[in-house]
């Protein structure tokens, strides 16, 4: 009885780095990633970078097409875009190889005296490619070579996010921030809500009603829980007041799980946060987070609303900050053991099961 609530994750997981070099394997490789937004991307030129682990992915637009590449030069190896995001050619930095749609190095310096290369070369010169779709606006890569189509990766979870891309289009901002914690200490504390009448007490935890239950959908989950009156009748005052534009789907709070690494949690249908939590080393992540609101009137009625969104995310994630520092503290000394997972925690435990079968995957 007692073992059967152990998690699949052996304590060392968490801080190992060849642990980490099998998860960029196994979990990172074949899964499709949110790597960002489509609005980021509108015109010719416009690039994005994604960062797991050691990979470095460049999602770039050339004349409206999306194309995704290993952000390795086929000469040097040099990276090609060094920003997160921008609006430049794809070319290196280094030589100054220039690289096209199909990510075929078309412009070299001085390759007639230099290399020679003929188009049989230039073409076996090609970048990586990698997979890439959206859903809305969202911008999902894979890096395997075969993967499933997007929507058989998310199943049902894909409707989900189409919606919240239509229903909450404005992004009012977006940060990164860094921890000196293990990636799935982060992301499992964002898939459990048993810490939230402790460590959010006064903050998170004031405005969250009852449980209304979990929906398990592949790898992935959805937790919807019910908000207090009080914070029902602030957000209904407040899209009164700015004028928003509430979806009909998810009128409390939901939190989406999709497997492996990005949490999203929407209120009253009329804001999402976004977050991926990506792996730098075994023991330091990266926590994207992207706030966004329902269409409406802009003023600073809105700005207030928000400003006070982004106050109570950025207390929540300091509070939340802390206690996984302490997690990861505690991680090293447990040497092979397993944590234990209540009935509240039965999330992590879903995502527990799908990390240990793609880390047992050959
Ligand atoms: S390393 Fe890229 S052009 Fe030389
Ligand atoms: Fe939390």
């Amino acid at each position: 009885m007692f073992d059967g609530l152990r998690g699949a994750i052996p304590a060392d997981h968490y801080w190992c780095d060849d642990v980490l070099a099998t998860e960029l394997e196994r979990v990172f490789t074949p899964s499709w990633l949110l790597a960002g937004f489509t609005d980021d991307l509108q015109n010719h030129q416009d690039f994005i970078t994604l960062q797991i682990g050691r990979h470095s992915i460049v999602v770039q637009n050339f004349k409206g097409q999306l194309k995704a590449f290993r952000n390795v030069c086929s000469h040097r190896f040099s990276r090609l875009q060094t920003e997160s995001c921008g609006n430049r050619r794809l070319q290196c930095p280094y030589h100054g190889w220039l690289y096209d749609a199909d990510g075929i190095p078309r412009g070299i310096p001085d390759n007639d005296a230099a290399f020679s290369l003929g188009e049989a070369d230039r073409a076996a010169l090609a970048l990586k490619p990698y997979r890439l779709e959206t859903c809305g606006r969202y911008v999902f890569v894979c890096m395997a070579d075969d993967p499933p189509p997007l929507r058989d990766f998310l199943g049902r979870v894909y409707d989900d996010l189409d919606y919240f891309s239509a229903a909450c289009p404005d992004r009012i901002s977006q940060t990164s921030v860094e921890l000196e914690v293990n990636w799935k200490v982060g992301f499992e504390n964002a898939a459990e809500g048993y810490h939230v009448s402790v460590i959010h007490k006064d903050s998170l935890g004031l405005t969250l009603g009852d449980d209304l239950g979990i929906d398990f959908i592949a790898d992935h989950s959805v937790y919807y829980r019910g908000l207090t009156d009080d914070t029902r009748a602030w957000w209904r005052r407040m899209a009164r007041i700015v004028k928003l534009e509430p979806g009909e789907r998810f009128p409390d709070s939901t939190n989406h799980i999709l497997f492996p690494h990005t949490v999203g949690l929407a209120t009253c249908g009329v804001s999402i946060v976004l977050q991926t939590y990506e792996p730098i080393t075994a023991t330091r992540f990266r926590c994207n987070t992207s706030y966004w609101l329902a269409d409406g009137p802009p003023g600073a009625a809105r700005d207030a609303v928000a400003q006070s969104l982004r106050d109570l995310s950025t207390r929540i994630m300091a509070e939340d900050a802390g206690v996984c520092l302490g997690v990861q503290a505690g991680m090293r000394e447990a040497g092979h053991a397993r944590v234990l997972l209540g009935r509240p925690e039965n999330r992590i435990a879903h995502f527990q099961q799908a990390y240990a079968r793609h880390m047992e995957a050959a």
